[in-house]
C-alpha cells in the first residue's frame, strides 16, 4: 500500500533528537530559540515564535487581541475545524464564508460579511496555496470605519485592538510554510501568520506550531514576541532556562497565562527539517507535483490545482485533484477504488457546515455552492519526500483506472 504522508524521519533526524535528549535539556532551550531565530530569517520577519500547536498558538492570538463573546470572526466555510474551533473556544461567532474555485477564500465573500462586530479574519493557505492575502489585508485596512474596538481591554495603553483600528488578519498557513507570495515567502503579509508543523506537514516537529509577528507599528516584535513567551508559560515572568541562571529562581505571574510551549526534543526536529527545507524538501515536492499535472492535465475528467499564478506560489503541501463530472457520491465511490489498488488518498477536507457541530449552529451547505462544488470532486494525492516517480506513477495509474471503473 502506498501510504499518503509519512514523515521524512532518517539518521539525520534521530541523531537531532538524541543529541537534545542526551544534553540534559528538553523542554524550551537554546534549540526552539534557534529554531525561532531560522524561521524568523525564512519567513524574512523580525520575530517567530514556536509553541506547542497551530491551534494553541492561533487561539492564544484571539485572546491576545481581545476576542470574546460578541465578537465575529470571518472563516471560508471550506477548512480545516481548527480554523473555527479556536473561534469557539474564546466565545466569539466564526462567520462562514464561501472559496474560489481555487479553493482559497473568496475576498468579495469576506467584504460582504465585515460587520461592526467582526475584530478578525482567517484566510487559509489550503493545500499550501496561499490565500489573497493583499487583498484581504486591503479589505481590513478599507473597513476602519466600521471597526469597533473595546475600550476596556487594557488600560495600560497595549490595547491591541485600540492600536491597530481595523480587523486582525491572521493568516491560517497551517500547509504553507514556504509558499511564495509576490516573490516572498509567506509569513510577511498579513498582521500574524500561524504555521503547523503537525507530523503530516511539510515541515515537522512531530506536532507544533509558529507565529510570525508582522504587526504595523506602534507594534513592536520584540514587544510581541515577549508577551506571547509569557502568554504561553503561566504568565510567568521568567522561563525554565531564565531561572537557571545562577540565583534567578524568584518570578512573578502577572496574569493567568496558558501552556503551549514548544520542547528542544520537538525544535531538534524542526532544525534538521528546515535546513534541508529549500535544498531538498520543496524542489521534491514540487517535482511530485509536476508529474501528477503531466498526468493529468490533458484528461478532460480531471480537474488540477492551481499551484502557482503571477502572485502565487504553493508549498506543494497537498495535490488537491478534483474529478470534474464526479457527484459526492461517485467520488467516494472512487476512493474505495483507489484503495483497492494499493494507494491511499484523502480528502481535504470536510466542510465545517457538514460537520454536526456546525450543522446544529445553524450552517447550512447549501449556502456556500463554490465550497461543496469543490468539496465534493476532491481527491487528495500523496505527496511527501520518499515517494519515488515509480509510485507518483502507480498513484496516477491508480486514479484513473478507478475513475474508469466508477464512472465508466
Ligand atoms: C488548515 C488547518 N488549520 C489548522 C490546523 C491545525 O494545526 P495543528 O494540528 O498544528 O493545531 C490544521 C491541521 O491539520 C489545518 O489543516
Amino acid at each position: 500500500m502506498i501510504p499518503f504522508s509519512p514523515p521524512r524521519i532518517d539518521d539525520r533526524t534521530v541523531k537531532a533528537v538524541e543529541e537534545a535528549l542526551r544534553s540534559g535539556w528538553i523542554t524550551t532551550g537554546p534549540r526552539t530559540k534557534e529554531f525561532e531565530k531560522r524561521l524568523a530569517a525564512y519567513c524574512g520577519v523580525e520575530r517567530v515564535i514556536a509553541l506547542n500547536s497551530w491551534t494553541n498558538a492561533c487561539e492564544l492570538v484571539l485572546r491576545w487581541f481581545g476576542i470574546g463573546p460578541g465578537d465575529e470572526v470571518i472563516v471560508p466555510a471550506y477548512t480545516y475545524c481548527a480554523t473555527a474551533n479556536i473561534v469557539m473556544h474564546v466565545g466569539a461567532k466564526p462567520v462562514l464564508v464561501d472559496v474560489l474555485d481555487d479553493f482559497t477564500i473568496d475576498p468579495e465573500a469576506v467584504k460582504r460579511a465585515m460587520s461592526p462586530r467582526t475584530k478578525c479574519i482567517i484566510p487559509v493557505d489550503i493545500g499550501g496555496l496561499p490565500a489573497r492575502i493583499g487583498e484581504i489585508m486591503k479589505i481590513a485596512e478599507d473597513a476602519t470605519g466600521l471597526f469597533t474596538p473595546k475600550l476596556n481591554l487594557r488600560t495600560d495603553g497595549t490595547n491591541p485592538q485600540m492600536r491597530l483600528g481595523r480587523a486582525l488578519v491572521l493568516s491560517d498557513a497551517a500547509h504553507s510554510f514556504g509558499a511564495r507570495i509576490a516573490g516572498k515567502s509567506v509569513g510577511s503579509q498579513a498582521d500574524i501568520t500561524g504555521f503547523s508543523f503537525h507530523a503530516v506537514k511539510n515541515l515537522t516537529t512531530a506536532e507544533g506550531g509558529a507565529l510570525a509577528f508582522n504587526l504595523p507599528e506602534p507594534f513592536a516584535a520584540d514587544e510581541l514576541y515577549a508577551f506571547f513567551n509569557t502568554f504561553s508559560l503561566h504568565g510567568q515572568s521568567k522561563d525554565a532556562l531564565a531561572k537557571t541562571q545562577p540565583g534567578a529562581w524568584r518570578y512573578d505571574v502577572a496574569f493567568p497565562g496558558y501552556k503551549c510551549n514548544m520542547t528542544d526534543l520537538q525544535a531538534a526536529i524542526g532544525l534538521v527539517e528546515l535546513e534541508r527545507y529549500d535544498a531538498e524538501t520543496l524542489p521534491r515536492r514540487k517535482s511530485i507535483c509536476a508529474r501528477y499535472h503531466a498526468a493529468f492535465s490533458s484528461d478532460p475528467r480531471f480537474i488540477v490545482p492551481v499551484l502557482r499564478d503571477e502572485q502565487r506560489e504553493s508549498s506543494y503541501h497537498l495535490y488537491m485533484l478534483r474529478i470534474a463530472q464526479a457527484t459526492e457520491e461517485q467520488r467516494d465511490a472512487i476512493i474505495t477504488a483507489i484503495a483497492k489498488h494499493g494507494v491511499s488518498v484523502n480528502v481535504h477536507f470536510i466542510p465545517l457546515p457538514l460537520l454536526s457541530f456546525y450543522k446544529a449552529q445553524g450552517h447550512a451547505i447549501d449556502r456556500f455552492p463554490a465550497t461543496y462544488a469543490q468539496y465534493s470532486r476532491e481527491v487528495s494525492l500523496p505527496v511527501y519526500f520518499d515517494l519515488s516517480d515509480a509510485q507518483v506513477d502507480e498513484v496516477a495509474a491508480a486514479v484513473k483506472g478507478a475513475v474508469t471503473e466508477v464512472m465508466g
